[in-house]
């Protein structure tokens, strides 16, 4: 079986995509604990390590097919309104933000010492433009590999939410078909449960969308965010699922009045791919974290596939810089 190390794993979205494709994910890293215990709980045959990846000597993890990473993206995505500083700020800032995006140079050290036929990242569409970006990619030719850049949604995947985030594949000698597949689309409806919730009974902050419902008994997606419409459950996608805040909610008219709840997080987790026998460590909120940090199982389980196809039609290259 074709193993793989998943850096940066968390609760392990991307690592049960990868298993679903076939791989054994022989290591799995990350310096959050209760991300740890949820991918132990998952997939105890994993070796599991707490570590700070930015502080790692990479001879002490084995080698392996695949590099999955999904460095840190909190200092890319501008989410919530954060701005980009210009160049020559973002450049010279020894700050928080600029260790968080350096979690990406993890790649390209492990891959030094690894020389991992295929390479997948994930992160935010942002890490585009990251200053480093291209020098970062440039790392990666240096050792000798072919890259490609995909924007993926997942609800392109197979997924009940639009989630659009980048993806980079990086292969030595391999030619790895990532031509878009052609997926039925699933709605949120698929993945709500089948629970209105209360009855609205005051003013909220989505009752601008509630009163916009003309549809009994349809559940409809309300979001807390301005400007927001409500949409039917039955045909569309929820919005990105997020680490923090709630901004989900369904709305439902039973017998003409207006019904409300938020969403669970296992309906966000079903969003994200993972099966309801998925179990997450820790409180509600950290929970919630693990989840909307997630790459989405049916990106991970594709990507999986298409590097899995390749390497077991084509001779590799090993060590071969
Ligand atoms: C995008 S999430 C990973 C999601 C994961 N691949 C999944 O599918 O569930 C990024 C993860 O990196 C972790 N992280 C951030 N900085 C780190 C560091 N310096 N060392 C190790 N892990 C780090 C975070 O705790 C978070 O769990």
């Amino acid at each position: 079986m074709k193993t793989a190390t998943d850096l940066f794993g968390g609760a392990g979205g991307s690592s049960e995509g990868l298993r679903r494709a076939g791989w054994h994910v022989a290591i799995a890293a990350n310096h959050w604990p209760t991300a740890v215990a949820t991918h132990q709980l998952n997939d105890p045959d994993t070796e599991h390590r707490i570590k700070d990846l930015s502080e790692v000597d990479w001879r002490t993890f084995p080698s392996t097919d695949l590099l999955w990473a999904s460095p840190s993206c909190v200092w890319h995505a501008r989410s919530g309104g954060r701005k980009r500083p210009p160049a020559e700020v973002e450049r010279l800032r020894a700050d928080a933000g600029a260790i968080d995006r350096a979690t990406a140079f993890a790649v390209i050290e492990a891959a030094e010492v690894h020389h991992y036929p295929a390479i997948l990242v994930e992160n935010v569409v942002e890490f585009l433009d990251w200053t480093l970006f291209p020098w970062w990619l440039d790392g990666l030719r240096a050792l000798g590999y072919q890259t490609e850049t995909l924007v993926l949604d997942a609800k392109n995947f197979g997924h009940a939410q639009n989630r659009k985030r980048l993806f980079v594949a990086a292969t030595r000698g391999l030619d790895v078909d990532l031509t878009a597949p052609s997926m039925p689309a699933v709605t949120a409806a698929d993945i709500l449960d089948p629970d209105p919730g209360k009855e609205v009974a005051r003013r909220l902050y989505v009752s601008d969308q509630i009163d916009q419902i003309d549809t009994e008994g349809v559940p409809h997606l309300v979001t807390y965010r301005r400007h927001a419409r409500p949409r039917r459950a039955d045909r569309h996608q929820l919005a990105t699922i997020t680490a923090g805040g709630n901004h989900h909610a369904v709305a439902t008219i039973v017998d003409g009045r207006p019904h409300h709840r938020m969403l669970t997080n296992r309906e966000c987790a079903r969003a994200q791919g993972f099966d309801d026998d998925y179990e997450f460590v820790g409180t509600a909120a950290e929970v919630k974290r693990q989840i909307g940090n997630a790459v989405p199982v049916g990106i991970a389980h594709w990507l999986g596939s298409r590097v899995a196809a390749a390497l077991g039609t084509q001779q590799l290259p090993l060590f071969a810089a």
